[in-house]
């Protein structure tokens, strides 16, 4: 089982003229090789600093440059672009663009376009830092931002003048994931969610703890699937390594303990729960306050229970939380996993064998309810588990928390 939203996607990527318009052809070719169809309209601008010819020959589609040529292209059609296709991606967007499309000129093909469009329209902006915080263009973007335009913020760093500041083009990745959650069906929209990841750090001493081999990733997977169909995210996480996802609020943690109390202020609010950390059993009795030097004899740790912390958010949860646990088992998967399930009060646990043996990073699940069969799911990479998990959860919120649009 494999997920790409972008995947037989008609997106209609404008460009324009800015320094970072090179940036726009890597953009083209990231959707091309997602299997999207992509079809480009630059300004004149953007000619004179990338050839059209560099677009056509990586999306193998004729590239729009002026109204004329989108005459010619009767295929296409006179302003149907912005109608047909599933998104408008404009990037780099220069503040002159930015500003057109604020007060609605039709100039170009690209802002005609635009003023055309039905479909989505991602604004990715690209300028010097006093463009950007102008008053002007910040009006412009809090005006598009109103007309449900989304806004790829600009980023910090090296800009073309060569001077450091905010301005330059959101990284490809961030973009992607704009354009990605635009395409998302947002069926979590208005959901908050709490979700734990990594495994936590039991100090021995300021430089040294005993962890175990949780990467963190399911949580992470967890919270972009979550993010990408509309939810409120909250990532209580120990896993520093990994990039944090795009829109969530981070709460980096590292103890059971400091999990713990993360996990009870956040779930207050929150629709559901999903505890996909590894959370330490056991600590060291005394965290010593100073490194410990290394002697001839032995050094022994003893090691005290830590909490529970599906057990303590069982004593005060809210009735209309919906927890979620993970089970990863050696042995009995389903009896164990079933019975943790029920010890611990969940709503529905995630049962996997270990060790995972596909070498591949796909998993082999098991989704076990409360109420109702266990549901043993092919092997998949933990980004369509995600989806798939979120898929059967949705349904116990919805009953929990009916949402009035519904
Ligand atoms: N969990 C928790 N607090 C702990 C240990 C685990 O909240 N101190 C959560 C995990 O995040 C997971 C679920 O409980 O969602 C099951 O974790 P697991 O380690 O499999 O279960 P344990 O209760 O620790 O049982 P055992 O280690 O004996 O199998």
């Amino acid at each position: 089982m494999r997920l790409n939203r972008f995947a037989n996607k008609h997106i209609v990527l404008g460009v324009t003229g800015s320094i970072a318009t090179y940036k726009a052809v890597a953009l083209a070719s990231a959707l091309v090789q997602a299997e999207a169809r992509v079809n480009v309209l630059m300004t004149e601008a953007a000619t004179k600093m990338v050839q059209p010819l560099s677009f056509q020959a990586i999306t193998h589609r004729p590239v729009l440059t002026d109204m004329f040529s989108l005459m010619a292209e009767t295929e296409i059609g006179h302003v149907t672009l912005g109608k047909t296709a599933d998104a408008f991606l404009i990037a780099p967007t220069t503040a002159n663009t930015i500003a057109k499309l604020a007060l609605g000129l039709a100039d170009n093909l690209l802002t005609t376009t635009a003023l055309a469009a039905t479909c989505p329209i991602i604004v990715a902006p690209a300028m010097e830092t006093n463009m950007w915080y102008h008053p002007a263009t910040q009006t412009h973007i809090a005006t598009l931002r109103e007309r449900g335009v989304h806004i790829v913020e600009p980023e910090a760093g090296h800009l073309a003048s060569g001077a450091k500041g905010v301005g330059r083009l959101a990284s490809q990745e961030r973009i992607l994931t704009t354009l990605r959650r635009v395409l998302t069906p947002q069926d979590w929209a208005g959901r908050r969610i709490v979700i734990t990841a990594g495994g936590t750090r039991e100090a021995i001493d300021p430089v040294r703890f005993i962890s175990n081999h949780s990467s963190g990733a399911m949580g992470y997977a967890m919270a972009e699937a979550a993010l990408d169909r509309g939810a409120h995210v909250t990532l209580i996480t120990t896993a520093r390594h990994l990039s944090p996802p795009e829109g969530a609020t981070i709460v980096p943690v590292e103890s059971a303990r400091q999990m713990r109390d993360a996990v009870l202020d956040a779930i207050q609010d929150a629709h559901a729960l999903f505890m996909a950390a590894a959370v330490a059993d056991y600590r060291p009795a005394d965290a010593a306050a100073q490194k410990i030097k290394k002697s001839d004899a032995d050094l022994i740790l003893r090691l005290v229970r830590n909490p529970d912390v599906l057990a303590d958010v069982k004593q005060v949860r809210p009735p209309h939380l919906v927890v979620v646990g993970w089970a990863a088992e050696t042995d009995n998967l389903i009896e164990n996993a079933r019975q943790k399930l029920m010890r611990k009060g969940l709503d529905l646990i995630v049962a996997n064998p270990v060790p995972q043996s596909f070498g591949d990073g796909r998993v082999q699940a098991t989704l076990i309810p409360r109420k109702g069969e266990p549901n043993p799911l092919e092997p998949m990479p933990k980004e369509v588990l995600a989806h798939v998990i979120l898929d059967a959860v949705k349904p116990l919120v919805q009953r929990h928390s009916p949402d009035q649009k519904e």
